[in-house]
């Protein structure tokens, strides 16, 4: 079916078509689910896993971006998501950067975006999470900075600590965007000692609400697919695993344009901007292989990045994801891509001999005994 509508989608720019695709998922989400689960649901024994006390479903989930406000969680459960991450979500609510500010890339099967964390505020979203009680699946959160270059330093840890505050308490997890390429200040906590401190922060926070929720980090692409040693990611790992968070989620958007086919007009044309889609599967699966040598698999890893197919999710997996999200994939196959992925998860487990989803984890790593 979406093979009869994506043209109709892709003669919109990418940002109304996403626009009009969200109001179709809310629009859904309350017809009768009957309608929806025969044709996108897919349920099997070997795809489930426990990771942080939580039961998930299927590996495969909604990244942040595509549902910043959570207006259609319902929906994305229903076409066979097993986690949906809302967000990026900010404490003060956000109209994000000028437009157009969204860009499909075909030829690379990529979407290049400068959004700038365009979002209705974590009170709003907060009311959303608290009014979808009856899940039929995981819902995490993922939190961002107030995008305002006047929000800086201890006002910015602030910023998190207030988001956290108002959303935590309805989520099953939290991510923290440290990576967000698309404002001037959405990268500040990437480095060592800004996500030291916001790391005590939020994690006190967390205690001071007596919650358990797990917190993981989101991380930008490394600059390249062959990741050997990196002195800046090693500390940045160090930080986060002295303060024991949760997982990490690899990887967000990239600034560069390396590995792509568009031309050099075309990609000018188009101007800055976060890049996803293909031109970051193999980078993004090797800061996941990173991570999971670089701990010890110790904790949960959730890779993303041009994942387009169940070999790109076995890939991630295999190079030590526990879990994988989409979002680029979506918009050129459709949410049926959600169902054939998951069905071709099964089948790889058959061709590798593998019982369980969370026996293929990290079987393509050179599993280091030493880890941070
Ligand atoms: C994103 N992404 C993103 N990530 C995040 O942590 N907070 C956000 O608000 C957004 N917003 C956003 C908007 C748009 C239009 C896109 C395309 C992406 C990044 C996203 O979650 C994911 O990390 C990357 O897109 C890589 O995955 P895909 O798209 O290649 O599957």
């Amino acid at each position: 079916m979406y093979r009869l509508i994506r043209p109709l989608l892709f003669r919109l720019d990418a940002e109304r078509a996403h626009t009009w695709s969200l109001r179709a998922a809310r629009l859904l989400q309350h017809a009768d689910q009957s309608l929806l689960a025969p044709l996108y649901g897919y349920e099997h024994e070997r795809l489930r896993q426990t990771l942080w006390g939580l039961d998930w479903t299927n590996p495969v989930g909604l990244a942040a971006g595509a549902d910043k406000n959570g207006v259609a969680m319902r929906y994305w459960h229903s076409i066979g998501l097993g986690h949906v991450e809302v967000g990026s979500v900010s404490a003060q609510p956000c109209s994000g950067n000028a437009r157009p500010r969204a860009f499909r890339v075909p030829e690379d099967q990529a979407l290049i975006n400068r959004m700038g964390l365009n979002n209705d505020g974590a009170n709003a979203v907060a009311e959303r999470l608290q009014a979808y009680s009856d899940r039929n699946g995981i819902v995490g959160v993922n939190l961002a900075k107030t995008h305002d270059p006047d929000i800086m330093g201890e006002a910015a840890r602030n910023d998190f600590c207030t988001s956290f505050r108002a959303l935590a308490p309805h989520a099953d997890y939290v991510t923290l965007n440290v990576s967000c390429p698309n404002t001037r200040s959405g990268k500040t906590f990437e480095a060592p000692g800004a996500l030291d401190a916001l790391l005590t922060d939020v994690l006190s926070v967390r205690s001071e609400l007596d919650l358990t929720v797990p917190v993981l980090v989101k991380l930008s692409p490394p600059v390249s697919d062959r990741v050997v040693y990196d002195s800046a990611l090693e500390r940045v790992i160090r930080v986060a695993q002295a303060h024991g968070v949760d997982g990490y989620i690899a990887t967000n958007t990239a600034s560069d344009r390396r590995g792509m086919r568009a031309s050099d007009e075309q990609l000018e044309a188009i101007g800055g901007g976060g890049l996803s889609g293909q031109p970051l599967t193999a980078r993004s699966t090797q800061l996941v292989r990173y991570l999971y040598e670089a701990t010890g698999g110790s904790v949960p890893i959730i890779g993303v990045g041009g994942i387009a197919s169940a070999e790109d999710a076995f890939a991630k997996i295999r190079a030590g994801a526990s879990l994988v999200q989409l979002y680029t994939g979506l918009v050129y196959h459709g949410p049926a891509l959600v169902k054939s992925i998951n069905q071709g998860l099964v089948r790889l487990l058959d061709a590798h001999d593998l019982p369980t989803i969370g026996d293929a984890v990290g079987t393509d790593t050179e599993q280091l005994s030493s880890s941070i």
